[in-house]
């Protein structure tokens, strides 16, 4: 086996998506577009990536951390160019060099093998992938001379219009013989339409060398899509999204409403798992099996156990169990931890808390930096009053309390095992195991009060 190398070209501006963001940084499916194209390359068993960052790379190198290594190109004067700052790390290496622009998010790792092991057996000292297209309007074209071998490649902007009525384009990814990129590099001029040094224009000079060119051709045009601006933006999210939710539904998940349903690529979601229209799943979320989700939920960066329902409610950063039922319209904000069998009803807010096992608060309430033990019942109403206008304290419930309605429970506190509060208490004490504990006024009934003011009517 040859040593695979990979460069990630991420340097640009991206000036045509007239965003403050650097343009690899738009994320596609929640996740930039940068990341994914890595993804992808990681899992061909690469032995270096060097991404390019120029535009923002400061933000890239922090997105991306420990995923590659980085080479700067301070100055965007080409796609030539910029493959040439990756010769400190890898101008020495012999092996096959993968080049992938950053702006094509939906390229698969099964495709860029196929690319190398075409590369290898052709043992060509360059390989374009290519692709046909009916809207080639932007993208470089493949020439080819009357046998068919690929010639060169001209940029639309360079193009004849005899040149560009060919549906054949440059993918903008690429597998080199290491050695001949680099030493092909420094042949690259900048004389054309835009000033640039291109990449591409190595291919014509190995190709006048006499060298072995070759291209290896995806079915897939979709795979390749660029994205320069805002409307590709919106074509990649749609395949990107229609892919993602083809596989779940074919690992036993039911999508009520695929096209309603926002799943990113690193949520796992078990079988017989139904998610219900206006769902999205982000980050590092898992779902459990025979779960019930949405319609209208958001979970972020959350693990949830089996057979758990959660329906119009907003969950992130936290774990819920199994068997645990959740809204319409609860609220689970970061670090909570919601038990087995619990049951988080309407206009629920839980913050920073644990949950325990077969707990309920049904209606109306606020707990936050509370521990609360297994068999609890929170009344509707029920609240803690964990901040002071200065400092978060903490609440503890045991097991099997039971608060009455409308309690406040005034951290720090602890209500203990088995206690009672009755309804409308404000307890600003500890509560003993198994205790009642009434902290409201007495009530007074003021007996013919309306006689004697002269109220009647
Ligand atoms: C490029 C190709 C074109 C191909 C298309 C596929 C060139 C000259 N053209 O065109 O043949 O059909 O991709 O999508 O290569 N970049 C840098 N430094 C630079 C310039 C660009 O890092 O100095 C990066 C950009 O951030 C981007 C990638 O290279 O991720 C491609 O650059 P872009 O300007 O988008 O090239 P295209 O015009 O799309
Ligand atoms: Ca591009």
């Amino acid at each position: 086996m040859t040593n695979i190398y990979a460069v990630i070209l991420a340097a640009g501006k991206g000036t045509r998506m007239k965003s403050k963001l650097y343009k690899v940084l738009h994320p596609v499916c929640g996740k930039p577009m940068v990341e994914h194209v890595i993804d992808q390359i990681s899992d061909l068993h690469t032995h270096k990536i060097v991404t390019i960052v120029g535009h923002g790379a400061e933000k890239v190198k922090g997105y991306l951390g420990e995923k590659s290594e980085f080479a700067l190109q301070a100055e965007q004067l080409g796609t030539a160019h910029a493959v040439m700052q990756a010769e400190e790390i890898l101008g020495k290496e012999e092996g096959c060099t993968l080049v992938v622009c950053g702006d094509t998010p939906l390229i698969k790792s099964s495709t860029m093998e196929a690319l190398v092991n075409f590369h290898t057996e052709q043992q060509a000292k360059a390989t374009i992938l290519t692709a046909y297209t009916d809207q080639p309007d932007g993208y470089g074209r493949i020439i080819r001379n009357e046998q068919g071998m690929v010639e060169k490649i001209v940029e639309h902007k360079d193009a004849t219009d005899e040149e560009r009525k060919v549906k054949e384009i440059n993918t903008g990814t690429y597998c080199f013989d290491n050695r001949y990129l680099f030493e092909t590099l420094k042949k690259v001029s900048n004389d054309n339409a835009q000033g640039e040094y291109y990449l591409p224009d190595v291919i014509e000079i190995l190709q006048k060398a006499g060298e072995k060119v070759a291209a290896y051709q995806t079915a897939d045009f979709n795979e390749t899509l660029g994205v320069n601006d805002r409307v590709a933006l919106s074509q990649a999210e749609k395949i990107m999204r229609e892919r993602i939710n083809e596989q779940h539904m074919r690992n036993g998940v039911t999508l009520v409403s695929p096209e309603n349903a926002f799943i990113g690529p690193d949520v796992v979601i078990g079988s017989d798992t139904i998610i219900h229209p206006g769902t999205v799943l982000s980050g590092n979320t898992s779902i459990g099996a025979d779960c019930e989700i949405g319609p209208n939920s958001e979970i972020n960066n959350c693990q949830v156990g089996d057979s758990t329902v959660i329906r119009h409610s907003v969950a992130a950063d936290s774990e819920i169990g199994s068997r645990v039922a959740i809204g319409p319209f609860a609220h689970i904000r970061p670090a909570s931890q919601i038990s087995d069998e619990a049951k988080i009803g309407n206009f629920v807010e839980i913050k920073k808390s644990v949950f325990g096992k077969g707990s309920k608060a049904s209606h109306l309430s606020y707990i936050g930096d509370a521990e609360v033990g297994s068999g609890v019942n929170l009344g509707c109403g029920s609240i803690t009053v964990n901040y002071d206008g200065k400092n978060k304290f903490l609440t503890k419930i045991e097991d099997d309390a039971f608060i009455g309605c409308n309690s406040n429970l005034v951290a720090p506190v602890t209500v203990g095992k088995g206690a009672y509060v009755a309804a409308g208490s404000t307890i600003t004490n500890d509560v003993p195991g198994e205790a009642l504990a009434i902290g409201r006024a007495r009530q007074v009934n003021k007996e013919n009060y309306v006689e004697k003011l002269n109220l009647k009517k």
